[in-house]
């Protein structure tokens, strides 16, 4: 009989990074599709930075995974048996699949892929929720034009360096925050970005103040913490700052500092917005669209970074996210 390898949350994990005592692996019977269901084989298992939050108790933007579950995920595999109506075999699909080799689902929120366009896996990447991030982030909550200058942190990693590329094709100047020489020279030489920023080789403002001669008119925040209040002073009357994430404190183990630098926000008259990709939903064919287009005619290059080792190596893996041990998209081949 085949088998379902699966990751279930067992204990809600400390504050910090996650470890294996949270998580059971284990093997269950590949279960039949039953009316107007399919079964997928994953291929790749998305790792988000969000999963560190889905596992805490609390109010969010969804509600934990419940003790007992499957870890909630995004993955990307193909169907291989099917009596749903819309979903044949073969099919490649891509849904919260969860983190397992096999999933059972009745269609719902679940898209199928071109990998015509791009392979399987950009499709929990630059194609998927990432890349619909940056997309909606950039364009409706930052409002970026022509002439901006963008500032984004995180900026080698999934969402950032697509959102510098987008910054660039809409005629913004792009300026990425990024950890180390490496990733700091790949984003000006790869992706194409004016300037890059390293927070961890010290004096942050004046780094800032060289990359941005002309000041900040969009903060494109996923970090938080130092750099968001670095930031601050520097945007520009009128600027906007898309919230898009505060990774420096997903594995806090102590209540992280507030902004200090908040008063900008009133004396710049800035407009500072939280951001959920699936508040944009109704609008993913859009995005998709130019995002699409652009991966076909070279204009946005994907970072991937695919990692061996199956759903086993989940815990481990989702940790690099919060230690910078990425370079660009993580998931995990199944
Ligand atoms: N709101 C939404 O709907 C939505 C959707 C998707 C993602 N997000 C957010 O977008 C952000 C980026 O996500 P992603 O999937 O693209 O991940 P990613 O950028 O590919 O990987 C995370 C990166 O964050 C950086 N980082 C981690 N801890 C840090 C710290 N303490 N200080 C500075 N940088 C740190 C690391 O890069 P360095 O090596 O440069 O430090 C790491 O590689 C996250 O905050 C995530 O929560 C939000």
């Amino acid at each position: 009989m085949s088998m379902n390898r699966t990751v279930r949350l067992v204990k809600r994990p400390a504050p910090g990074l996650v470890s294996s005592v949270s998580f059971e692996i284990r093997d269950e019977p590949v279960a039949e599709p039953g009316d107007g269901e399919f079964r997928m084989r994953a291929e790749y298992v998305s790792l988000d930075p969000a999963m560190r939050g889905w596992v805490n108790e609390g109010k969010s933007y969804v509600p934990p995974v419940a003790l007992g579950d499957v870890m909630r995920a995004f993955s990307a595999g193909t169907v291989e048996a099917s009596n749903h109506p819309e979903f044949r075999v073969g099919d490649k699909v891509v849904g919260l699949f969860g983190v397992q080799t096999h999933a059972i689902s009745d269609g719902r929120g679940v898209q199928r892929v071109d990998t015509d366009i791009a392979p399987l896996q950009s499709w929990i990447g630059g194609l998927g929720m990432p890349g619909l991030t940056a997309y909606f982030g950039l364009l409706r909550v930052g409002e970026a034009k022509a002439g901006d200058t963008v500032v984004v942190s995180a900026a080698s990693g999934a969402v950032g360096s697509l959102v510098g590329q987008i910054a660039k094709l809409k005629g913004c100047r792009a300026v990425g925050i990024a950890g180390g020489p490496e990733k700091c020279r790949a984003l000006i030489e790869v992706d194409g970005f004016d300037a890059a920023v390293d927070y961890k080789a010290g004096d942050l403002g004046a780094q800032l103040d060289k990359a941005c001669p002309d000041g900040i008119d969009v903060d494109f925040e996923n970090v938080g913490g130092e750099i968001l209040d670095t930031i601050l002073p520097r945007m520009n009357t009128f600027g906007r700052i898309a919230v898009c994430g505060l990774i420096s404190a997903y594995t806090a183990t102590s209540v992280p500092p507030g902004p200090v630098n908040l008063r900008y926000v009133l004396t710049q008259r800035l407009k500072m917005q939280g951001l959920i990709v699936f508040d944009f939903a109704r609008d993913n064919a859009v995005a998709l669209a130019d995002l699409g287009a652009w991966v076909k005619e070279g204009k946005l290059k994907l970072r991937e970074d695919v990692r061996e080792g199956g759903v086993d190596a989940f815990v481990e893996t989702l940790n690099l996210l919060y230690t910078g041990g990425n370079f660009g998209k993580l998931s995990l081949k199944v």
